[in-house]
């Protein structure tokens, strides 16, 4: 049988990392036969275009590029990845995926639901996510929880204006039943707490 597939999303400083860390322990203490992987990256290849994507110097990248590129790093993160744990019958857990296009490329850069869709094909034909939490925070209460942001990341670096807008794509994602947006402004634990419910709840885990 097919393996469940889920998704983390979140604008920066969200505290995916630590959410994602509780789970992958929770996860191996139950002995469940599941994998970890992240976007942009993932793979060999997708890391490399990940060092394209990010690299603080490439300013000039048009827009166009910058999604064609997070599609082609998915991909083949995707083939090489994330289909064959899938068909292996394991949980697939992955750090942001096609969502994180919709808020940051589709919404908050202007490319528009329809471009993401068209050029993340392949990737929402078979393997749209079983479910996705989305870490709710707003950016700036997310940068006052991280203490400012990394300007060397050419993501990172792009200001408050435009997270505030990726926090409002992702808000327009809800509208997807996959998509659980998980209240993430209490303590580290008590967030890891309703995420496990959550996936409990939605047969994710037993
Ligand atoms: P990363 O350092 O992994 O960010 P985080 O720790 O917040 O997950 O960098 C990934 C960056 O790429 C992040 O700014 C989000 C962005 N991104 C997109 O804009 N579109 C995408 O499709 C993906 C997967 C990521």
């Amino acid at each position: 049988m097919r393996g469940k597939f889920i998704t983390f999303e979140g604008c920066e400083g969200s505290g995916k990392s630590t959410q994602l860390k509780y789970l992958a322990e929770y996860l191996k203490e139950r002995g469940v036969d599941f994998i970890m992987s992240r976007e942009p990256g993932g793979s060999e290849i997708s890391e490399d275009i990940r060092r394209i994507i990010l690299n603080g110097r490439y300013t000039a990248m048009c827009d166009e590029c910058e999604a064609l590129l997070y599609a082609a790093a998915r991909i083949q993160h995707v083939k090489e990845i994330i289909a064959p744990a899938l068909n292996a019958g394991k949980l697939v857990v992955c750090d942001r995926y096609v969502d994180s296009s919709f808020a940051y490329q589709g919404y908050a850069r202007g490319l528009g639901e329809e471009f993401i869709k068209d050029v993340n094909a392949f990737a929402l034909k078979e393997y749209t996510p079983d479910l996705t939490v989305f870490l709710d925070i707003s950016p700036m209460e997310a940068f006052a929880r991280k203490h400012g942001a990394d300007n060397s990341d050419r993501m990172e670096s792009q200001g408050l204006e435009f997270h505030q807008r990726v926090y409002e794509g992702y808000k327009q994602l809800t509208k997807y039943p996959r998509f659980h947006a998980v209240d993430c402004r209490g303590t580290k634990t008590e967030t890891a707490k309703k995420i496990r419910e959550l996936l409990i709840a939605e047969n994710i885990i037993d």
